[in-house]
């Protein structure tokens, strides 16, 4: 079984995908990581996010590798924990500009076609139902107002990082809807047979118990 959940940034996606993949004991992959990591390295190697070939080149040579954490996912990118550096909204802005170049979404794709090849997966994105698994069994489509979702993010970044405004994580936020709903290749929209849902007004585990409910039984292989 393959279970797709694609939105925005903020619209906790990756909370829920992590803890329904906890729940029915699937692995879990959040593939914004590796996009965060692409950008990570290519700003590590002063590669210029404009420069397409540069920038893939960086996709073809990366090493990931995830790891379940206690609160979330672990990345390791050529071996190196970078967990929290790539969680930064400084990388998310990068990782929106790499996200656009065709080549790194070629590799990155066929790495998570691979990743789900053996299925009892839970994926997010924002291509998981369009383009990585056209195919999932259940496709889900978070979404929620745009001032709520700079608000988690602000409420999830206030404590190590005060000095960011709830005004500046909001027009950032927005930055990035912008470019993911616009780019070229695989743009941010729901799969027609997406299962949409607005979290705007929801806690997560209403959202959790709703998404499981809709589910239903799950054999293990
Ligand atoms: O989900 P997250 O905020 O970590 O994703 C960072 C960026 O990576 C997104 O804004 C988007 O541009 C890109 N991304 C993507 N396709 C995915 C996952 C993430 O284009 N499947």
């Amino acid at each position: 079984m393959i279970i797709a959940i694609d939105g925005p940034a903020g619209s906790g996606k990756s909370t829920v995908a992590r803890l329904i993949a906890s729940r029915l004991n699937f692995k879990y992959i959040e593939t914004g990581s590796m996009y965060r990591a692409v950008a990570w390295k290519a700003q590590q190697e002063k590669i210029h996010p404009d420069d397409a070939e540069g920038i893939a080149e960086v996709a073809r040579n990366i090493s990931l590798e995830f790891q379940p954490g206690p609160e979330r996912q672990k990345v390791f990118v050529d071996g190196e924990e970078l967990t929290p550096i790539l969680k930064t909204e400084t990388i998310g802005q990068l990782a929106a500009v790499v996200a656009a170049n065709r080549a790194v979404r070629e590799i990155m794709v066929a790495q998570q076609q691979n990743m789900g090849r053996n299925g009892n997966v839970v994926m997010d994105g924002r291509d998981i139902g369009t383009v990585v698994f056209p195919d999932a069994d259940k496709k889900f489509f978070l979404i929620a107002d745009q001032k709520e979702r700079a608000q988690r993010r602000h409420e999830e970044m206030k404590v190590k990082h005060p000095e960011i405004t709830f005004e500046e994580i909001y027009e950032q936020l927005k930055q990035r809807d912008y470019e993911d709903e616009n780019r070229e290749v695989s743009p941010l929209v729901p799969a027609k047979d997406s299962i949409r849902l607005d979290t705007t007004h929801m806690n997560i585990d209403d959202v959790v118990a709703y998404m499981i409910e809709t589910i239903g039984p799950v054999h293990s292989q």
